[in-house]
Protein backbone atom coordinates (compact mmCIF):
# COMPACT_ATOMS: atom_id res chain seq x y z
CA UNK A 1 0.00 0.00 0.00
CA UNK A 2 1.83 3.05 -1.14
CA UNK A 3 1.22 6.07 1.47
CA UNK A 4 -0.34 9.44 -0.74
CA UNK A 5 1.64 12.68 -1.11
CA UNK A 6 0.76 16.22 -0.92
CA UNK A 7 3.51 18.28 -1.65
CA UNK A 8 3.60 21.80 -2.35
CA UNK A 9 6.16 23.53 -4.21
CA UNK A 10 6.36 27.19 -3.08
CA UNK A 11 8.46 28.16 -6.00
CA UNK A 12 10.10 31.84 -5.72
CA UNK A 13 7.40 32.51 -3.31
CA UNK A 14 7.00 33.67 0.37
CA UNK A 15 9.61 35.11 2.72
CA UNK A 16 10.82 33.94 6.16
CA UNK A 17 7.93 35.79 8.09
CA UNK A 18 5.45 34.46 5.66
CA UNK A 19 6.85 31.18 5.60
CA UNK A 20 6.28 30.89 9.27
CA UNK A 21 2.76 32.66 8.87
CA UNK A 22 1.93 29.58 6.71
CA UNK A 23 3.10 26.89 9.03
CA UNK A 24 1.31 28.73 12.00
CA UNK A 25 -2.46 28.46 10.30
CA UNK A 26 -1.58 24.90 8.93
CA UNK A 27 -0.99 24.13 12.55
CA UNK A 28 -4.38 25.30 13.58
CA UNK A 29 -5.87 23.21 10.82
CA UNK A 30 -4.29 20.01 13.53
CA UNK A 31 -2.52 16.83 12.97
CA UNK A 32 -3.46 15.21 9.55
CA UNK A 33 -2.15 11.08 9.20
CA UNK A 34 -2.59 9.04 6.70
CA UNK A 35 -0.98 11.19 3.88
CA UNK A 36 3.01 12.45 3.83
CA UNK A 37 2.62 16.04 3.31
CA UNK A 38 5.52 18.25 2.23
CA UNK A 39 6.21 22.26 1.74
CA UNK A 40 9.37 23.08 -0.20
CA UNK A 41 10.39 26.46 0.15
CA UNK A 42 13.34 28.96 -0.55
CA UNK A 43 16.47 27.91 0.75
CA UNK A 44 15.91 30.86 2.94
CA UNK A 45 13.04 30.08 4.54
CA UNK A 46 14.04 26.69 5.29
CA UNK A 47 16.16 26.62 8.42
CA UNK A 48 13.10 28.19 10.47
CA UNK A 49 10.62 25.59 8.66
CA UNK A 50 12.97 22.92 9.98
CA UNK A 51 12.53 24.25 13.31
CA UNK A 52 8.57 24.96 12.66
CA UNK A 53 7.67 21.75 11.22
CA UNK A 54 9.58 19.74 14.25
CA UNK A 55 7.07 17.75 15.70
CA UNK A 56 4.16 18.60 13.18
CA UNK A 57 4.38 15.57 10.58
CA UNK A 58 4.63 18.17 7.60
CA UNK A 59 8.22 17.54 5.63
CA UNK A 60 10.32 19.94 4.16
CA UNK A 61 11.96 20.47 0.85
CA UNK A 62 14.03 22.34 -1.10
CA UNK A 63 13.19 23.00 -5.08
CA UNK A 64 16.52 21.72 -6.12
CA UNK A 65 20.23 20.92 -4.99
CA UNK A 66 23.84 20.21 -6.68
CA UNK A 67 25.01 17.03 -6.76
CA UNK A 68 28.61 17.10 -5.59
CA UNK A 69 29.05 17.70 -1.28
CA UNK A 70 30.76 21.12 -2.11
CA UNK A 71 33.56 23.10 -4.54
CA UNK A 72 33.48 26.08 -6.67
CA UNK A 73 29.52 26.28 -7.65
CA UNK A 74 28.61 29.62 -7.30
CA UNK A 75 25.10 30.00 -5.64
CA UNK A 76 24.14 26.28 -5.49
CA UNK A 77 23.28 24.67 -2.27
CA UNK A 78 24.55 20.65 -1.44
CA UNK A 79 22.83 17.41 -0.36
CA UNK A 80 25.45 18.22 2.92
CA UNK A 81 24.50 21.31 3.26
CA UNK A 82 20.41 19.96 3.43
CA UNK A 83 21.30 17.23 5.66
CA UNK A 84 22.75 19.83 7.80
CA UNK A 85 19.22 21.62 8.39
CA UNK A 86 17.41 18.41 8.54
CA UNK A 87 15.44 19.22 4.89
CA UNK A 88 14.57 15.54 3.71
CA UNK A 89 13.04 15.89 0.56
CA UNK A 90 14.47 17.69 -2.35
CA UNK A 91 12.58 18.24 -5.83
CA UNK A 92 14.80 17.30 -9.02
CA UNK A 93 14.51 18.13 -12.35
CA UNK A 94 11.13 20.47 -12.31
CA UNK A 95 9.96 22.26 -15.48
CA UNK A 96 11.29 25.50 -14.73
CA UNK A 97 14.89 24.24 -14.05
CA UNK A 98 14.92 22.09 -17.03
CA UNK A 99 13.65 25.52 -18.84
CA UNK A 100 15.92 28.42 -17.07
CA UNK A 101 18.54 26.86 -15.31
CA UNK A 102 20.02 23.91 -17.80
CA UNK A 103 18.43 21.30 -16.14
CA UNK A 104 19.13 18.06 -18.16
CA UNK A 105 18.24 14.68 -17.73
CA UNK A 106 21.88 13.73 -17.33
CA UNK A 107 22.19 16.59 -14.42
CA UNK A 108 18.63 14.59 -13.07
CA UNK A 109 20.24 11.60 -13.05
CA UNK A 110 23.37 13.04 -10.61
CA UNK A 111 21.08 14.99 -8.61
CA UNK A 112 18.81 11.99 -8.29
CA UNK A 113 21.74 9.32 -7.33
CA UNK A 114 23.27 12.12 -4.95
CA UNK A 115 19.90 13.07 -2.99
CA UNK A 116 19.60 8.62 -2.26
CA UNK A 117 23.14 8.67 -1.37
CA UNK A 118 22.50 11.34 1.31
CA UNK A 119 19.62 9.72 2.45
CA UNK A 120 17.50 12.28 1.13
CA UNK A 121 13.85 11.68 -0.67
CA UNK A 122 13.89 13.05 -4.21
CA UNK A 123 10.76 14.07 -5.54
CA UNK A 124 11.35 13.81 -9.89
CA UNK A 125 9.75 15.75 -12.27
CA UNK A 126 8.61 14.27 -15.61
CA UNK A 127 6.82 15.64 -18.35
CA UNK A 128 5.89 16.91 -21.70
CA UNK A 129 5.88 19.80 -23.17
CA UNK A 130 3.14 21.66 -25.47
CA UNK A 131 4.90 20.85 -28.18
CA UNK A 132 5.92 17.00 -27.53
CA UNK A 133 1.92 16.16 -26.75
CA UNK A 134 1.02 18.13 -29.72
CA UNK A 135 3.31 15.96 -32.07
CA UNK A 136 2.10 12.90 -29.48
CA UNK A 137 5.48 12.43 -27.99
CA UNK A 138 3.78 12.29 -24.38
CA UNK A 139 5.30 8.85 -24.02
CA UNK A 140 8.53 8.65 -26.01
CA UNK A 141 9.00 11.93 -23.68
CA UNK A 142 7.96 10.66 -20.26
CA UNK A 143 9.80 6.97 -21.02
CA UNK A 144 13.32 8.92 -21.83
CA UNK A 145 13.04 11.16 -18.62
CA UNK A 146 12.22 8.30 -16.42
CA UNK A 147 14.56 5.78 -17.89
CA UNK A 148 17.30 8.47 -17.82
CA UNK A 149 17.07 9.68 -14.09
CA UNK A 150 16.33 6.10 -12.77
CA UNK A 151 19.86 4.82 -14.69
CA UNK A 152 21.94 3.50 -12.46
CA UNK A 153 19.47 3.00 -9.29
CA UNK A 154 19.12 -0.07 -7.57
CA UNK A 155 15.36 -1.49 -7.31
CA UNK A 156 15.36 -0.26 -3.92
CA UNK A 157 17.14 3.14 -4.53
CA UNK A 158 14.38 3.44 -7.25
CA UNK A 159 11.50 2.48 -4.65
CA UNK A 160 13.01 5.59 -2.53
CA UNK A 161 12.17 8.12 -5.52
CA UNK A 162 8.80 10.04 -5.40
CA UNK A 163 7.93 10.22 -9.09
CA UNK A 164 6.10 13.79 -10.27
CA UNK A 165 4.74 14.01 -13.74
CA UNK A 166 3.95 17.14 -14.34
CA UNK A 167 2.69 17.99 -17.96
CA UNK A 168 4.68 21.29 -18.91
CA UNK A 169 1.72 22.96 -20.49
CA UNK A 170 -0.53 22.32 -17.60
CA UNK A 171 1.78 24.36 -15.08
CA UNK A 172 0.69 27.43 -13.22
CA UNK A 173 -2.31 27.93 -16.39
CA UNK A 174 -5.44 27.19 -14.56
CA UNK A 175 -6.16 24.02 -16.77
CA UNK A 176 -5.37 20.69 -15.58
CA UNK A 177 -4.65 17.61 -17.46
CA UNK A 178 -7.90 15.69 -17.33
CA UNK A 179 -7.47 12.46 -14.51
CA UNK A 180 -8.34 10.20 -17.75
CA UNK A 181 -4.90 11.57 -19.30
CA UNK A 182 -2.99 11.57 -16.40
CA UNK A 183 -3.74 8.54 -15.07
CA UNK A 184 -3.11 7.35 -18.58
CA UNK A 185 0.35 8.99 -18.68
CA UNK A 186 1.17 7.69 -14.59
CA UNK A 187 0.12 4.13 -15.68
CA UNK A 188 2.34 4.25 -18.42
CA UNK A 189 5.03 5.83 -16.38
CA UNK A 190 4.39 2.58 -13.77
CA UNK A 191 4.82 0.29 -16.76
CA UNK A 192 7.97 1.96 -17.70
CA UNK A 193 9.34 1.13 -13.93
CA UNK A 194 8.53 -2.58 -14.09
CA UNK A 195 10.30 -2.91 -17.53
CA UNK A 196 13.16 -0.99 -16.66
CA UNK A 197 13.53 -1.80 -12.80
CA UNK A 198 11.10 -4.38 -11.54
CA UNK A 199 7.32 -5.22 -10.93
CA UNK A 200 8.26 -4.56 -6.98
CA UNK A 201 9.46 -1.02 -7.90
CA UNK A 202 6.71 -0.36 -10.07
CA UNK A 203 4.39 -1.34 -7.21
CA UNK A 204 5.75 0.48 -4.30
CA UNK A 205 7.25 3.71 -6.30
CA UNK A 206 4.40 7.14 -5.93
CA UNK A 207 4.08 8.35 -9.16
CA UNK A 208 2.32 12.13 -8.27
CA UNK A 209 0.41 14.58 -10.77
CA UNK A 210 1.25 18.38 -10.87
CA UNK A 211 0.07 20.46 -13.13
CA UNK A 212 -2.73 23.25 -11.81
CA UNK A 213 -4.48 21.10 -9.05
CA UNK A 214 -6.70 22.62 -6.45
CA UNK A 215 -8.74 21.39 -3.95
CA UNK A 216 -11.90 21.98 -6.35
CA UNK A 217 -9.92 19.07 -8.78
CA UNK A 218 -8.08 16.89 -6.20
CA UNK A 219 -10.44 14.21 -6.08
CA UNK A 220 -10.46 13.44 -9.62
CA UNK A 221 -7.31 12.61 -9.74
CA UNK A 222 -7.16 11.23 -6.06
CA UNK A 223 -9.65 8.50 -6.91
CA UNK A 224 -7.27 6.87 -9.44
CA UNK A 225 -5.54 3.81 -7.91
CA UNK A 226 -2.26 4.62 -9.69
CA UNK A 227 -2.20 8.83 -8.76
CA UNK A 228 -0.26 8.93 -5.40
CA UNK A 229 -1.13 12.32 -4.57
CA UNK A 230 0.00 16.22 -6.07
CA UNK A 231 3.17 18.43 -6.29
CA UNK A 232 0.92 21.63 -6.17
CA UNK A 233 2.12 25.10 -6.92
CA UNK A 234 -0.23 28.10 -7.09
CA UNK A 235 -2.64 25.75 -4.52
CA UNK A 236 0.00 25.08 -1.87
CA UNK A 237 0.56 28.74 -0.89
CA UNK A 238 -2.08 29.02 0.87
CA UNK A 239 -2.82 27.81 4.43
CA UNK A 240 -6.08 26.45 3.94
CA UNK A 241 -5.78 25.43 0.47
CA UNK A 242 -3.44 23.34 0.97
CA UNK A 243 -4.70 22.44 4.43
CA UNK A 244 -8.09 20.54 1.78
CA UNK A 245 -5.48 19.49 -0.20
CA UNK A 246 -4.34 17.50 2.27
CA UNK A 247 -7.81 16.46 4.10
CA UNK A 248 -8.83 15.01 0.44
CA UNK A 249 -5.33 12.55 0.33
CA UNK A 250 -5.80 11.62 4.07
O1 LIG B 1 5.78 21.74 -9.07
C1 LIG B 1 4.40 21.99 -9.09
C2 LIG B 1 4.07 23.09 -10.02
O2 LIG B 1 4.87 23.09 -11.15
C3 LIG B 1 2.61 23.10 -10.41
O3 LIG B 1 2.23 24.44 -10.41
O4 LIG B 1 0.66 26.29 -10.00
O5 LIG B 1 0.19 24.55 -11.80
O6 LIG B 1 0.01 23.93 -9.35
P1 LIG B 1 0.68 24.83 -10.39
Amino acid sequence: MRTPVIAGNWKMYKTVDQALDFMNALRERGEVSGVEQVVCASFVALPALAQATSGTGVGIGAQTMHWEEEGAYTGEVSPTMLQDIDVPYVIIGHSERRTYFAETDETVNKKTKSALDHDLTPIVCIGETLEEKEADRTQETVRDQVAKALDGRSSAEASRVILAYEPVWAIGTGKSATADDADEVIRFIRKTVADQLDHDVARDIRILYGGSVKPSNIDSFLERPDIDGALVGGASLDPNSFGQLVDAAA
